[in-house]
């Protein structure tokens, strides 16, 4: 396991790139391997997860070549270019093993769905935290639709098999306030014997459909996001250059809003729906992020921020930035409350339980009522905290340390490999 001490104190300054949105590239190459032709997708993302879906595809039988930047293949500019090239969902072939998804839950799920509309076994497992994760959310729905899916633990987790094809279509309620699962539902939709209609109680973030509208595909979405209708029918090849995550842009914001003279710049962050609800709980904090041209975001430190409170109902729209935001609220004045945060207890870590425990390392004032979470305000002290196989609670973390009192340690660093390679060296240039 290796650890990172951030030494505290100075500004964070610069103007820096994210990766490619982890959500996004995930999808493009799943649509990828469910189109007939070649897709060039520019930016992926270039962190473990998502190469754990460029693996599965390749497993399914796709092609997966990249052209570095300026490289081989003319492609030129600042992005590795991608070229995904598949024999569209007829050319797919049954993984010969069982693939290893890593750390990776929007592969284990998404794939489970794509899966679904297969006739053929596939078979998909992950590292410990992964098989820890909940697959009955998915597995259930899909089974509604006639695929036959089992794991370990009468099908509640991974290892995960699934068997597909003859998916009927028809009406589905999601249980749960989770992308992953309508967005698992939505792609095997792709491949049922007639429309679906999937129904989710809250908006979520909404990008299986919008690309599948890019590729041509017969979605449409009414009642604000929580209907999608899903005709099934084959899918174009893509022409995508995926915009910046705005969940790792959120680090770096939260960074500077709380560090003295600091002023950053994030370039070409993704704008779309329940993606910028940290935004909204900034400007409450009293942080100055603002718009700028090409579709950035700029963060300065204006001030101490002040406390808030985060209602249930926003939870889907910021549901991986809670960690950061509540670094946000530890060093706010006044008590912050975090409401409705179940979801977070199944993510990569238990959230939750991992926020609280590493504020009150830094000695923080963190209460935790049922799945609502309390955050007093005040000094981050130092010390040595625990990502627990977990990228955000890792990169959480680091920001802490640049505003804390004393160092702060962080055991577990290489998780954030699973999503953002390159943030310490980012780290260092942008506090130099
Ligand atoms: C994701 C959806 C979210 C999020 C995860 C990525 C996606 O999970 O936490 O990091 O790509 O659909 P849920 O929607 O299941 O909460």
């Amino acid at each position: 396991m290796s650890r990172l001490t951030v030494a505290p104190g100075g500004a964070v300054r610069g103007q820096l790139r994210v990766p490619g949105d982890k959500s996004i590239s995930h999808r493009a190459l799943l649509l990828g391997a469910l189109a007939r032709g070649t897709s060039t997708v520019r930016g992926l993302s270039t962190g473990d997860d998502v190469a754990r879906t460029r693996q599965a595809v390749a497993a399914l039988g796709v092609e997966v070549v990249d052209h570095p930047p300026d490289g081989a293949g003319g492609a030129g500019g600042r992005w590795l270019t991608t070229a995904v090239s598949s024999g569209g969902p007829g050319a797919l072939r049954e993984p010969g093993d069982v693939l290893d998804v890593g750390n990776s839950g929007t592969t284990l799920r998404l794939l489970c769905g794509v899966a679904a509309s297969l006739p053929f076994l596939t078979v998909l497992t992950g590292d410990a935290s992964l098989r820890r994760r909940p697959v009955d959310r998915v597995a259930e729905p899909l089974r509604a639709m006639g695929a036959r899916v089992d794991g370990r633990d009468g099908g509640r987790l991974p290892p995960v098999a699934v068997r597909g094809g003859g998916l009927r279509g028809g009406e589905l309620t999601v249980a749960v306030p989770s992308a992953q699962v309508k967005s698992a539902i939505i792609l095997a939709a792709l491949g049922a014997d007639g429309p679906t209609v999937v129904h989710q109680p809250v908006p979520t973030r909404a990008h299986t459909e919008e690309l599948l509208v890019r590729a041509g595909a017969q979605v449409t979405v009414a009642d604000g996001g929580r209907t999608v209708t899903v005709r099934p029918g084959p899918v174009a090849p893509l022409d995508l250059t995926v915009p910046g995550d705005p969940s790792q842009a959120a680090f770096w914001l939260v960074a500077a809003a709380l560090a003295p003279e600091s002023d950053v710049v994030v370039e070409d962050v993704y704008a779309g729906p329940a993606r910028r609800g940290f935004l909204e709980v900034l400007a409450r904090m009293g942080a100055l992020v603002e718009p700028v041209e090409g579709g950035g975001l700029r963060s300065r430190h204006v001030g101490r921020l002040r406390a808030t409170d985060v209602a249930a109902e926003e939870v889907p729209g910021l549901v991986d930035e809670i960690p950061v935001l509540a670094v946000a609220a530890a060093a706010a004045e006044g008590t912050s409350r975090f409401a409705g945060l179940g979801e977070l207890r199944l993510k990569e870590s238990d959230r939750v339980a991992a926020v609280a425990a590493a504020l009150r390392t830094l000695g923080v004032g963190c209460e935790v009522h049922g799945d609502d979470l309390v955050v007093a305000g005040g000094r981050l002290g130092g010390g040595t905290v625990q990502a627990g196989h977990d990228h955000r609670m890792a990169m959480a973390m680091a920001v802490a340390g640049v505003v804390a009192a004393e160092p702060v340690t962080i055991e577990g660093w290489e998780s954030v490999a699973t999503s953002y390679p390159g943030f310490e060296r980012q780290l260092d240039a942008c506090r130099s």
